[in-house]
């Protein structure tokens, strides 16, 4: 599969990223089917966090996949802490003690990136440095990043954290897109112009910040995906139209929109279905014109200025 520079990191990763967040909905043979899929289509970037079925998912993964050390070295692997049950939490306490958890559930002395999951107010932006420090320096964090956040977030971490911030993982997709949206509508009075995120599009641009789009099939906060759903017409019909063109599904089109963005996008699907997960992979090798990624956005029921 294609691949891309993660951030301003060395490390080069395909552009479409497999997220695990559901894989405990599969019995054994099928996460072990679904995995080795996966290599074999070179999606060989995982996406995890400590929370995903409390745990479990992580597990079944590093059984799926038969962790061993020569495995290991063929994969990338990601997770995320910081989220806890009523609370956010980056402590430095609890950062170490995640990742602790996180690479005993996963069979390994290393995670090639960790994410801080969502922003915790009560960040002290020393602690996250003490800690990335230390995971940096016993080799247990190789690269770091962040989710959920916006630039003075992200900022106020760099004030004291002194490795680059590679990624930052954003619910992103054509029906909730309002990060683009509000750049088409600078200063206007519509809801469009609204700026909701500080322009976290721009700033992971500007300072080579590789998006990782989460949830790239749902509309809303998981309220169900938006391919062939009677909900969105107008956008099924444009998707379905330039899929035919094309020769590919609708689902290889919706990641095609994201990757056609130049912001260096990694989208991180959620798919456990096989046929979905090879629909998604071949996004890599399309490049939507102009023009279609436009019609597309207007179909969605955005309207440009
Ligand atoms: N950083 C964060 O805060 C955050 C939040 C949420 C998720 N994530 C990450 O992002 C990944 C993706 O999230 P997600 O799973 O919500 O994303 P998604 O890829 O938008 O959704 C996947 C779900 O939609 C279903 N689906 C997709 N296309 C479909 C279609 N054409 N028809 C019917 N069902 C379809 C899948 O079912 P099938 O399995 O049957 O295909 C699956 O249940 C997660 O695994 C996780 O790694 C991160």
């Amino acid at each position: 599969m294609r691949k891309i520079k993660l951030g301003t990191s060395s490390l080069e990763v395909p552009v479409v990223a497999v997220g695990c967040m559901r894989i405990n909905s599969l019995d054994k043979q099928e996460a072990e089917r679904f995995v080795r899929t996966s290599l074999e289509l070179g999606a060989n970037f995982f996406d995890h966090a400590d929370i995903y079925g409390a745990g479990k998912c992580e597990e079944i993964f590093a059984d799926a996949i038969g962790m061993s050390p020569s495995v290991r070295e063929g994969i990338i692997l990601q997770s995320k802490c910081g989220i806890r049950p009523g609370r956010f939490d980056f402590s430095k306490e609890h950062i170490l003690a995640s990742v602790d958890g996180i690479l005993k559930r996963l069979r390994t002395d290393y995670l090639d990136v960790l994410l801080l999951h969502r922003p915790d107010t009560l960040v002290e932006p020393e602690e996250v440095a003490e800690a990335f420090d230390q995971l940096e320096r016993s080799g247990k964090v190789r690269h770091f990043g962040v989710s959920n956040q916006n630039p003075m977030q992200i900022q106020l971490l760099k004030k004291a954290v002194k490795q680059p911030i590679v990624a930052n993982q954003l619910q992103l997709s054509i029906t909730n897109s309002t990060m683009i949206s509000q750049g088409f509508n600078v200063n206007m009075e519509n809801d469009s112009a609204v700026n909701r995120d500080g322009s976290v599009l721009d700033f992971c641009r500007l300072h080579d910040i590789t998006i990782q789009p989460w949830s790239p099939f749902q509309y809303g906060f998981f309220e169900g995906v938006f391919l062939d759903n009677d909900k969105f017409p107008e956008l099924n019909a444009k998707i379905n139209e330039i899929a035919a063109k094309y020769g590919v599904s609708n689902t290889t089109i919706a990641i095609a929109w994201l990757l056609r963005h130049p912001a260096n996008m990694q989208p991180v699907i959620g798919t456990m279905n096989i046929d979905r997960l090879k629909d998604c992979v071949k996004a890599a090798d399309i490049r939507l014109t102009r023009e279609e990624w436009y019609e597309i956005f207007r179909a969605a029921g955005n309207v440009l200025p």
